[in-house]
């Protein structure tokens, strides 16, 4: 049942898949399970390490500093203290001043910025650590989104159960200048029907701008591509625009063109400011996911560009398009 619901290419019954009880899993399925425990193994090895790291570097800091105390004078010692006092008390000032630039920033955006939803209504779809994993992609995508020159309206919408609760314990959540909205957009955004256009990878349409009045909506999904046209079908369903990104056009890649949450919102944020797909494709999408020899293209015409910045060549850039449909 798992394995059928896993390699399913539409979705007729998504919320039936749940495995059933009792019912011996499949040599498959066991297969992924032990993947999936011991990349999060893997995963907790790694942060301990990092934080053990952390630890060791303070502790060295620590001791150089005191070091440093012991060979001065009292007098010397005084003024190294206050002058490291007046340091600790501007980078706080500065960073004070960027948390409120960030939060004017944000505010605006909920006026005129472009409006952007993240589906939340699959958390019965995702393993727990499938959850986790978007949670932290909608951190990362916040966050991106306050150090962006034009910062999105960004909603999460369907935030509720077990989604709502994760995203609910991140400290500082309930200060987070974003829509935070328990109903779906479907419902949530009713008289804006004819504007709500759900971004997939299955779509026919291909994204060429973004229109400031429309409402893109990003499917808050972390699946592996385990539930194949969902999105498609759901917008289908409710009779909604589809759109897809115009990756195509402009690269190619090495397997397929579904991205994560947190790329497809930076290509939105960075298309927003760049106007330029072709840039925010090769910004964000990592070169792992590219064909090698799209990303060697890209790099030579980089080196190009840099040369030419540096008066080293006076060649003129090389043009590098795929043709579309890729
Ligand atoms: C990890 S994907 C989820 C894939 C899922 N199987 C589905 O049916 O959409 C997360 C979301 O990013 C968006 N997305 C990913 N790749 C995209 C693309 N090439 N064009 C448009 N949207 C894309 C979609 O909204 C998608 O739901």
């Amino acid at each position: 049942m798992e394995d059928a619901c896993n390699d399913q290419k539409t979705l007729e019954t998504p919320l039936d898949c749940s495995p059933k009880r009792n019912q011996p899993l499949s040599k498959n399925a066991q297969k992924k399970i032990l993947k999936q425990q011991k990349f999060e193994a893997k995963k907790a090895e790694k942060k301990a390490l990092i934080k053990e790291q952390k630890q060791r570097q303070a502790e060295r800091k620590r001791k150089e500093w005191e070091e440093k105390l012991a060979s001065l004078s009292e007098e010397e010692k005084q003024k190294l203290i206050e002058s490291r006092k007046e340091m600790r008390k501007e980078r706080m000032e500065k960073r004070s001043e960027e948390r409120e630039r960030k939060i004017e920033k944000l505010t605006k955006a909920k006026e005129n910025g472009q409006n952007i939803v993240i589906d939340l209504e699959f958390a019965h779809l995702m393993t727990e650590s499938e959850i986790h994993s978007l949670v932290q992609q909608i951190m990362y995508c916040y966050a991106v989104n306050g150090r962006s020159a034009s910062p999105a309206h960004l909603w999460l919408t369907g935030c509720q159960g077990d989604m709502g609760s994760q995203l609910r314990r991140l400290p500082g959540f309930d200060k987070w200048i974003i829509e935070k909205e328990d109903r779906s957009y479907i419902e949530a955004l009713q008289d804006q029907k004819e504007n709500l256009v759900y971004l997939t990878a299955d779509s026919e349409t291909v994204l060429d701008e973004l229109d400031p009045k429309k409402i893109y909506i990003v499917g808050g999904l972390v699946d592996r591509n385990r539930w194949k046209g969902l999105t498609m079908k759901k917008a289908e369903e409710q009779g909604i625009q589809t759109a897809k990104l115009p990756i195509g056009n402009y690269m190619k890649m090495s397997s397929s063109q579904v991205l994560t949450v947190n790329q497809v919102i930076e290509i939105l944020l960075s298309f927003s400011e760049t106007k330029d797909w072709k840039t925010s494709f090769f910004q964000v999408i990592p070169q792992r996911k590219r064909s090698e020899a799209d990303s060697e293209e890209y790099r030579a015409e980089d080196r190009e560009v840099n040369e030419e910045k540096n008066g080293e060549s006076e060649r003129k850039k090389k043009c590098i398009e795929v043709p579309s449909g890729n």
